[in-house]
C-alpha cells in the first residue's frame, strides 16, 4: 500500500493539473481519449513495468543497477540522476509559487491584473527576449522557496519508510479530499456545461493526425514518470514478494483518472469564466501550463464568491501534488549519492538538498527564473527523458538481451504469468514510437528554435545543460565506489542463468544483495 501511494503520488504531479487539460483540448477534445488510451497501454503500463523489473531484480539506485547490469552502463544510470537533478532545482520553484499563491488567494494580493502582478510584482520577470543572466534574487520568491527546501530534506532525512512513505500516507489522501472538492465546486458554477463540452466534444479528424498521437504518449510518458530513474528507484525499495502486473494497473489508471478529472474542473472553470465575460471558451487564452494556474485561475477566484476558499483549494492541491512528485525525484539523486559515496540517509539528503537548494535560489528564484526554468524544462522533457529512454530500451533489448530476462521476473513477481505482448511494446514497437517523437522535438528545435530568447541563451541553458549532464555522468562513473556495489546477484530465476559479471570477485563474497 505504502508503494502503491508513493508511486501514485510521484506521477501525480503539475503535469496532470497543468499539462493534461490543455493538451486533450487541443489535440482533439473527447477523441484524444482514444489515442490516450492507447498510449496508457502500450507505453505507461509497459515501462512503468519496465522501470519496476529493474529495481525489482537489481535492487539499487540507477547507478548501480545498470552497472551491475553491464559495467559500462554506468554512466547510462547517472544521466537519469542528473535529469532529475536538474528537474528538483526548478520544480522546487514551482512548488513554492503555490505555497504562496495558496496565501496569495486569501487576499487576492493580484488585484486586477493577475498578470501583471504574476509577471511584474510577483516575479519581477525580465522580458524573455533580455533573457540573461541574473543573480538577482527576488525575496517574495525565496523565502517561499527557502521553506519548501527545509520541509523537503526533512522528508528526505527521515528516509524511505520514515520520511517519503508516510508524507505520501498523509498528502496524497489530503490532495484527493482537496482536488475533489475543487472539481465539485467547479462543476457546479453557472457556465461550467459549456467548459466540459468544450473539452470532451470530440474532433475525429484530429485522429488522422500523427501530432496527436504524439502528444499522447508525450502526456503518458512524463505524467507516469517512467524511463528517468524514478520508478526504479522505488521499486528497488519493494520488499521480494510483490504483485507487479495488478499494481502498474493500479498506479497507471489512478494516475489517469486523476487527469480527467483535473481536465474536468479546468474545463468547468473556463466555462463559468468565459460565459462571465460573455465569450466562447475557444476564445479564451491561459488555458495550459504556469499561466493556467498563476494568471488565469487567479482572474476566475476574483470572479467567484467564495473564490478565496476555492483558491486555498486549488493552490493547495497544486503544492501537494508537487511535493509528493518533487520528493520522489529527490530520492533518485540521494539514493544515488548514497550508494556510489557511502553516505548514510540524513548526510546524503542534507548534501543533495543543500546543493540543489543553492542552485534552485541562485538560478530560479531571480528575475530571469521563469525563462530559465522554461528553457530548461523543455531540453530535459522533449530531449533529455526521451533519449534515455530510447537509450535504455536499446541497450536492455539489443545490447545485453535482457527483455527475456525482465519478462521473466516480472511474470515470477505477478499473480499471472505475463504475456508476450510486453516483450513487443516495450522492445520493439513503442520505441519506434519514441524515436518519432524524438526525431520531431530535433526537426522543431533546429528549425524554429525555442521560445523568442535569444539563441546563445537558448544554446547555453537548453543544449548546454544537456551537453553538461552527458559529461558529468561519464566522470561520475570514473569515481570509485564506496559501497559494494558488484558484490552481488539478482535473485535465482526459474531457466535464467544467473550472470555476474564481476568475475574478479571471489564467487563466495558474492550474495544476493537486499536493500
Ligand atoms: N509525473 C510528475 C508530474 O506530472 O508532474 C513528475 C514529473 C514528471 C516532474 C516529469 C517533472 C517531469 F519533467
Amino acid at each position: 500500500m505504502g508503494f502503491i501511494l508513493a508511486a501514485v503520488g510521484s506521477a501525480i504531479g503539475l503535469g496532470n493539473i497543468w499539462r493534461f487539460p490543455g493538451v486533450a483540448y487541443t489535440n482533439g477534445g473527447g477523441a484524444f481519449l482514444i489515442p490516450y488510451l492507447v498510449a496508457l497501454l502500450t507505453a505507461g503500463v509497459v515501462y512503468l513495468l519496465f522501470d519496476w523489473a529493474l529495481g525489482h531484480r537489481y535492487r539499487g539506485s540507477a547507478p548501480a543497477i545498470f552497472r551491475r547490469i553491464h559495467p559500462k552502463f554506468e554512466p547510462l544510470g547517472w544521466f537519469q540522476v542528473g535529469l532529475c537533478f536538474l528537474i528538483i532545482t526548478y520544480y522546487a520553484v514551482i512548488v513554492a509559487w503555490s505555497v504562496r499563491y495558496m496565501g496569495y488567494s486569501l487576499n487576492r494580493a493580484w488585484g486586477d491584473d493577475p498578470a501583471g502582478f504574476f509577471t511584474k510584482d510577483f516575479l519581477h520577470l525580465l522580458p524573455s527576449t533580455q533573457a540573461h543572466v541574473t543573480g538577482d534574487v527576488v525575496p517574495g520568491v525565496m523565502w517561499p522557496l527557502v521553506l519548501v527546501w527545509l520541509f523537503v530534506t526533512l522528508i528526505m532525512a527521515m528516509g524511505v519508510s520514515g520520511g517519503l512513505e508516510r508524507l505520501n500516507k498523509i498528502f496524497l489522501p489530503l490532495l484527493v479530499v482537496m482536488f475533489v472538492g475543487m472539481v465539485v465546486r467547479a462543476v457546479t458554477l453557472p457556465g461550467a456545461v459549456d467548459g466540459l463540452n468544450s473539452f470532451f466534444t470530440p474532433d475525429w479528424e484530429a485522429l488522422a493526425d500523427p501530432h496527436v498521437w504524439i502528444q499522447a504518449y508525450a502526456q503518458i510518458f512524463f505524467s507516469l514518470s517512467v524511463m528517468f530513474g524514478i520508478m526504479i528507484t522505488y521499486a528497488s525499495y519493494l520488499p521480494r514478494r510483490a504483485n507487479l502486473a495488478p499494481t502498474s494497473f493500479v498506479v497507471a489508471f489512478s494516475n489517469s483518472s486523476f487527469e480527467i478529472l483535473a481536465g474536468i474542473g479546468v474545463f468547468s472553470t473556463l466555462g463559468y469564466m468565459a460565459s462571465k465575460q460573455g465569450i466562447a471558451v475557444s476564445e479564451l487564452e491561459g488555458i495550459t501550463g504556469p499561466i493556467l494556474s498563476f494568471v488565469t485561475f487567479p482572474q476566475v477566484i476574483s470572479m467567484m464568491p467564495g473564490g478565496h476558499f476555492f483558491g486555498m483549494l486549488f493552490f493547495g492541491s497544486l503544492s501537494l501534488a508537487g511535493i509528493t512528485s518533487l520528493v520522489s525525484l529527490i530520492q533518485v539523486v540521494t539514493a544515488a549519492v548514497q550508494e556510489k559515496f557511502g553516505m548514510g540517509v540524513r548526510a546524503s539528503s542534507v548534501v543533495v538538498g543543500l546543493v540543489s537548494a543553492a542552485l534552485s535560489i541562485g538560478l530560479y528564484s531571480t528575475s530571469n527564473g521563469l525563462n530559465m526554468l522554461d528553457v530548461v524544462d523543455n531540453f530535459v522533457n522533449n530531449i533529455g527523458i526521451v533519449s534515455s529512454a530510447i537509450l535504455t530500451v536499446f541497450l536492455l533489448t539489443f545490447v545485453v538481451r535482457r527483455l527475456p530476462e525482465l519478462h521473466h521476473h516480472l511474470s515470477e513477481h505477478s499473480a499471472k504469468p505475463l504475456r508476450g505482448w510486453w516483450r513487443l511494446f516495450a522492445g520493439y514497437i513503442t520505441p519506434i514510437m519514441l524515436t518519432v517523437m524524438l526525431v520531431f522535438a530535433l526537426v522543431d528545435l533546429v528549425q524554429h528554435g525555442y521560445g523568442d530568447y535569444p539563441s546563445w541563451f537558448v544554446l547555453a541553458f537548453g543544449w548546454g545543460a544537456l551537453a553538461l549532464l552527458v559529461i558529468g555522468s561519464v566522470l561520475l562513473s570514473l569515481l570509485p565506489w564506496r559501497t559494494r556495489v558488484d558484490h552481488f546477484v539478482p535473485a535465482r530465476l526459474e531457466g535464467v542463468e544467473p550472470r555476474p559479471y564481476h568475475h574478479h570477485i571471489d564467487p563466495r563474497e558474492v550474495q544476493e544483495a537486499s536493500r
